[in-house]
């Protein structure tokens, strides 16, 4: 059975986490929040990218958004762990819960298996995986890098100010856009209703089709 993606209903697991027991729903409280997998605690990759999020978390904050790890130890071992983590990334807290998964049920649930990475027992690990979940418990955007390749925090904001914005507009981000550049209006918003629905005017690029589907606007 494939797993779940972007448009899927993030299942409300109980977990067990840092912060005690609680169903993911509970957690995301009708709101924004980046889940994301590690393959373990007291590994290399995943100890930069624990502080590293850490650090970006006002970030996140600003906007509204809650951060929630998942990496497949136990929960005393996550608590051992994140005195490393914050010792490694000086002035970082790792105030955001982790989700311990010994068994590996939730991971699978949440589709952060990596296929090709097995701990010293044969067991299987996470991925780098990280769902942006939006305030109706659904899969916005997913990532998924192997364990060998840490994650540009810088990016995950990118893209978490990418979805934030084309909720709230008709319009996509362009490549390489970031908060504040101009945004395109989406293809399937006519010239007529685009005027209405943004009055400060856009800006249709010519191209050598002659259609008008590249349409800048800013929001
Ligand atoms: C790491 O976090 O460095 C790592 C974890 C599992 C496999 C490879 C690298």
């Amino acid at each position: 059975m494939p797993g779940i993606t972007i448009g899927d209903t993030v299942p409300n697991l109980e977990v067990q986490t840092t912060h005690g027991k609680f169903k993911l729903h509970d957690y995301f409280n009708n709101g924004w929040t980046i889940i994301f997998s590690h393959p373990a605690d007291f590994t290399p990759v995943c100890t930069t990218e624990l502080g590293k999020m850490a650090a970006y978390l006002p970030e996140f904050e600003k906007r509204g958004v809650k951060l929630l790890g998942f990496s497949c130890d136990d929960v005393q071992s996550h608590k051992e762990w994140i005195k490393d983590v914050e010792a490694y990334t000086p002035g970082c807290k790792v105030t955001y819960p982790i989700v311990a998964d010994p068994s590996r049920e939730i991971i699978k649930q949440l589709n952060m298996v990596d296929p090709n990475e097995k701990d010293s027992s044969g067991n299987q690990l996470p991925s780098r995986a990280l769902h942006i979940v939006g305030s109706d418990n659904k899969i916005k955007l997913s990532f998924l890098y192997p364990a060998t390749t840490g994650r540009n925090m810088d990016e995950v904001l990118r893209a978490m100010d990418s979805v934030l914005t084309v909720s709230k507009y008709k319009v996509a981000t362009p490549a390489n856009w970031k908060q504040g550049d101009p945004v395109v209006i989406s293809p399937q918003v006519s010239n007529e209703e685009a005027k209405q629905v943004f009055p400060q005017g856009f800006e249709t690029k010519n191209l050598p089709s002659g259609k008008e589907y590249l349409r800048f606007t800013n929001v």
